[in-house]
C-alpha cells in the first residue's frame, strides 16, 4: 500500500475541512454549486442523505480531536429531530441518517441524548419490516400503498443501525430483521454473474417476487453502479456483524463482478451496462465500492481487493479532487441516477465515503457502521 501517498491526501483533506466547516457550521449539504455548499436543512430535512456531512465531520474528529467537527456535527443532529418527529418522514434511510449522526456522536462522546435518538430511528426502521416477504419497506408513497412492497438494495447500509440497537439492547429482535433481509436481498436482488438489481417489487401481503425495477440505472436489467456498490459493502458489513459465511460469500460475488467491470481509466461510469453515449461517470460509487473492498481485503487478507480499493481512489485523488480549502466539495462528478438532470456534479456522500476510505487506508477511521 502507498501509505504516504495516503497520509499526504488525508492531511490535505483535515486542512481542507477546518476551513470548509469553519464556513458552514449547522449546514445540511446535499450538494455545492460554484464551490458553495447548499443547506437541506432549509429545502428537505427528510432527505436520505443529510446525515452524510456529519458522519465526515465525526471521522474527522475522530482523528483529530478537534473541537470545530464535533460542534458542527451535534448541530446537523439536533436539526434533524424534525425528521425523527416526521412519520410520513421516515424510511428505510434510517440508517444513513442516524448511524452518522447519533451513533457517531454516542460512539465518541457517550451521549446519551444522541443514544436515545439513534434507538428511536432504529425502532422506527424495523417498524418497516414485511413479516411476509422478509423484506424492509424501502420508501413511502401518499398513503396509497404503492410501494409497499418495494424493496431496494441501498438498505443494505440501512442495517447496521439494527445491529448496533441489538447490541446496545442485548435484543436480537433488531438483528433477526436485519438478518432476514439481508437473506431475502441476497436470493431477489444478487443475479448469477454477480452483478445486482436497485429495486425489487414483492407483493406486500404474500410477499411474493413479483419483478424488478432498473431504478436509478440505465434501465431494467442494467447494472446502476452504486446500486452495485451499496451491495458489495452492505453484504460485506452484515457478515462483519453476523459472521454469516453467505453475506461474505456474497459480498466477494459482487467485489469480483465490480472488479472485472472497472475501465481502464478505473473512473466508475453511472451504470456498468450504458451506452456510450451519452456517458455518465459517478465518483461516488467508486468510494463506496473501495470502502467495502477495504473491508473485504480486512476480512478476507486478499490483496486483490486492497489493490482495486487503491485503484479506484488514486484515480479519484488524482482527477475528480478538489483539495483546495476555499471551495466546499470534495469530490466531483458524483451522478444521482443515470437519467436525471444531476449529473457530474458534487454530491456529499461521495466527499463521506471517499474520506472513510482514505482514513481506512491510514487506519485512522472511526468505524461507524
Ligand atoms: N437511493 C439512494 C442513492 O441514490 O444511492
Amino acid at each position: 500500500m502507498e501509505r504516504a501517498f495516503w497520509q499526504d491526501i488525508a492531511d490535505k483533506i483535515l486542512r481542507k475541512e477546518r476551513a470548509v466547516a469553519a464556513r458552514n457550521a449547522g449546514r445540511i449539504p446535499y450538494t455545492a454549486e460554484s464551490g458553495a455548499f447548499d443547506d437541506m436543512a432549509e429545502k428537505n430535512i427528510c432527505w436520505w442523505t443529510n446525515g452524510f456531512y456529519a458522519g465526515l465531520l465525526w471521522q474527522l474528529y475522530g482523528w483529530s480531536e478537534e473541537k470545530i467537527f464535533r460542534a458542527a456535527a451535534e448541530k446537523i443532529e439536533e436539526k434533524l429531530d424534525r425528521n425523527l418527529l416526521s412519520a410520513q418522514g421516515m424510511d428505510h434511510d434510517s440508517g444513513f441518517k442516524w448511524l452518522l449522526t447519533s451513533v457517531a456522536s454516542y460512539r465518541l462522546t457517550g451521549s446519551e441524548e444522541s443514544k436515545n435518538r439513534a434507538l428511536l430511528a432504529a425502532n422506527d426502521l424495523a417498524g418497516r419490516f414485511n413479516l411476509a416477504g422478509g423484506f424492509i419497506r424501502a420508501w413511502n408513497d401518499g398513503g396509497d400503498g404503492k410501494t409497499a412492497g418495494w424493496a431496494i438494495i441501498d438498505c443494505m447500509m440501512n442495517l447496521p443501525l439494527l445491529y448496533w440497537a441489538s447490541g446496545e439492547l442485548h435484543d436480537p429482535r433488531f438483528a433477526h430483521i436485519a438478518r432476514r433481509h439481508a437473506e431475502t436481498a441476497r436470493k431477489a436482488f444478487v443475479r448469477e454473474d454477480g452483478s445486482v438489481c436497485h429495486i425489487v417489487v414483492f407483493e406486500p401481503q404474500t410477499g411474493e417476487r413479483l419483478y424488478s425495477l432498473g431504478g436509478q440505472g440505465y434501465g431494467h436489467g442494467s447494472s446502476w453502479t452504486r446500486g452495485q456498490a451499496w451491495a458489495l459493502y452492505g453484504f460485506a458489513l452484515s457478515y462483519l456483524h453476523t459472521k454469516e459465511q453467505s453475506f461474505l460469500v456474497t459480498a466477494e460475488k459482487v467485489a469480483r463482478y465490480f472488479l472485472a467491470q472497472i475501465p481502464e481509466n478505473s473512473l466508475i461510469p453511472a451504470d456498468f451496462c450504458q451506452p456510450p453515449e451519452p456517458a455518465r461517470e459517478d465518483s461516488s460509487a467508486a468510494a463506496i465500492a473501495a470502502c467495502g473492498l477495504i473491508e473485504l481485503w480486512n476480512a478476507t487478507g486478499s490483496e486483490a481487493y486492497l489493490n482495486g480499493a487503491e485503484r479506484l481512489l488514486r484515480a479519484l485523488a488524482e482527477k475528480r479532487c478538489c483539495l483546495s480549502p476555499e471551495r466546499d466539495e470534495l469530490l466531483e462528478n458524483g451522478t444521482v441516477a443515470y437519467h436525471d438532470a444531476g449529473y457530474h456534479i458534487p454530491l456529499i456522500y461521495g466527499d463521506y465515503f471517499f474520506t472513510e476510505a482514505v482514513l481506512k487506508l491510514i487506519g485512522k477511521q472511526t468505524f461507524l457502521w
